[in-house]
């Protein structure tokens, strides 16, 4: 827990903010892209009106055997019902026409074929219209009711441009009127059933890291069966497994720290008891002679016992320093410290290159080696028999990326409670006078440099096998 806990956005400017920005956006974007079909078939239908007139008009004009001999008051009439400057009719090569008494002259004429529609030259049109000045005049050509024949209408194009922008601002506004109650129902259904949620395991979350010691803050987890369920429910147990977690922490804690004060006070009495022993054993009595070795040895043990325990416990865990080392002067040193170098019956043998580099912390590796290079001494020399010289091989395989380093003895193996708590602190030794301390240290200390250390395979002996990352120059 290095860093700060995050703080909670503020609502607006969290989840719900995005979420109804992006709505409203999608919908208007849909409006859009819905906004033209939907003009150019207004305008289609409003031409299509417009012809409807001119058709009836047309049918008038037929049904009269001379259009000149109809009374001027009539066409004007029909001709401002249509909103039309004139109307013509054609059928069987013969055209008819009728116009305004006072005739218009149109200079700029458009024409909207009736014939054509498919959507694009609709859109086309509508769009065309909508950019257009005004004072441009409009003729519509279409079928009439009868076979083959055509009706055209000229008529200014300023009602149908004014109808356009009327139509397409009340699309806008219903648009907007859609967006904004979509948002709003779908904000409130969103917010229920996903951002409060949310939120509200967020919350928790920054609740429980300030103090993940108050057991009030764990999570109830509700009954949903979706993936918000499932996080509520994995970040309860989680926190459960971390109050627990901490609070045994604490517990061992205190206990550590009674143990050191026991194990302090246990050793100064025993390094007294070990000053009496000392004298104890000038004496010239026979049956004393024969048991104050053995008293002086075990006081010895205890004595050391005590200290190690002590030194596990100030063990500072600071972080390893990693750095390329060479691994055979490594070796070759823990080897001397571990009385392991020149040993009257045991020989040792290193056959790791002098150029191989590691990523290490020299000094912990240093430890790590000479745990292990004692643990193979004490077995080699608690074995009676030496009839297979005694040996201890250390040798390196490098891969890519990669070094195993083994360290070998021809012991008598490891036994078998030892194998079962393997790496375990105080729990590994079988040894009289072992604190169980020495794998448990070196794996923790390979561990922290990034490496793993296991037991290997090996027929006759114990092999140890460490795999540290290699020097990448
Ligand atoms: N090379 C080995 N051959 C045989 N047995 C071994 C070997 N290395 C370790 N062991 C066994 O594993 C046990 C645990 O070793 P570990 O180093 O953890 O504790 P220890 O040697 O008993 O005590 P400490 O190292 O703390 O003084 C030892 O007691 C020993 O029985
Ligand atoms: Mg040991």
């Amino acid at each position: 827990m290095t860093d700060h806990p995050s703080a909670l956005p503020s609502r607006f400017s969290g989840l719900s903010n995005k979420l109804i920005a992006t709505i409203i956006g999608v919908i208007l974007l849909v409006e859009v892209v819905v906004y033209f079909p939907s003009i150019a078939g207004y305008r289609d239908s409003w031409l299509q009106d417009r012809l409807r007139v001119g058709v009836v008009a047309a049918r008038v004009l037929d049904s009269v055997p001379d259009v000149m001999s109809l009374p001027r008051n009539l066409t004007d009439r029909l001709l401002n019902a249509a909103g039309a400057y004139a109307i013509v009719y054609r059928r069987e090569g013969q055209s008819q026409l009728i116009e305004l008494t006072d005739p218009v002259t149109p200079d700029l004429v458009i024409t909207a074929d009736m014939r054509q529609r498919d959507l694009a030259s609709q859109i086309g049109g509508a769009i065309e219209v909508m950019l257009a000045g005004p004072g441009r005049t409009l003729r519509i050509v279409g079928e009439g009711d009868l076979d083959e024949s055509l009706v055209e209408i000229l008529m200014p194009e300023g009602p149908l441009r004014r109808d356009m922008f009327d139509y397409s601002r009340n699309i806008v506004l219903v648009s907007l009127g859609i967006a904004a109650i979509t948002a709003f129902v779908l904000y409130v259904l969103v917010s229920r059933l996903f951002i409060d949620p949310v939120l509200r395991l967020a919350d928790n979350m920054l609740a429980f890291r300030k103090a993940p010691e108050n057991a009030a803050l764990i999570l109830s987890p509700s009954e949903r069966a979706d993936e918000i369920g499932i996080v509520e429910r994995e970040l309860a147990a989680m926190e459960s497994e971390i109050f627990a977690l901490l609070r045994q922490r604490r517990h061992l804690a205190d206990l550590g720290l009674a143990v050191a004060k026991i194990n302090h006070d246990l050793r100064n009495m025993l390094t007294s008891a070990q000053l009496l022993s000392d004298q104890v054993a000038t004496l010239d009595d026979p049956k004393v002679q024969r048991l104050a070795p053995r008293l002086v040895t075990t006081l010895d043990r205890a004595i050391a016992f005590a200290q190690s325990v002590m030194d596990y416990g100030r063990e500072a865990n600071a972080a390893p320093q990693l750095a390329p080392v060479a691994l055979r002067p490594l070796v070759e040193d823990a080897a001397f410290d571990a009385r392991v170098l020149n040993h009257p019956s045991i020989s040792f043998e290193d056959t790791v290159s002098p150029e191989l580099m590691v990523l290490a912390d020299g000094a912990m590796m240093a430890r790590v080696l000479l745990n292990l290079f004692k643990n193979a001494r004490e077995a080699l020399e608690a074995e009676s028999a030496a009839s297979p010289p005694n040996q201890i091989t250390v040798s390196a395989l490098a891969g890519d990326r990669e070094v195993t380093l083994s360290v070998a003895d021809n012991g008598p193996g490891l036994p078998a409670r030892a194998r079962e708590h393997l790496f375990v602190a105080f729990e590994g030794s079988v040894r009289s006078g072992g604190t169980g301390l020495g794998l448990a240290i070196a794996r923790e200390l390979v561990e922290a440099q990034g490496g793993r250390i296991f037991l290997g395979d090996s027929e006759i002996g114990t092999r140890f096998d460490i795999v540290l990352p290699r020097d990448p120059a």
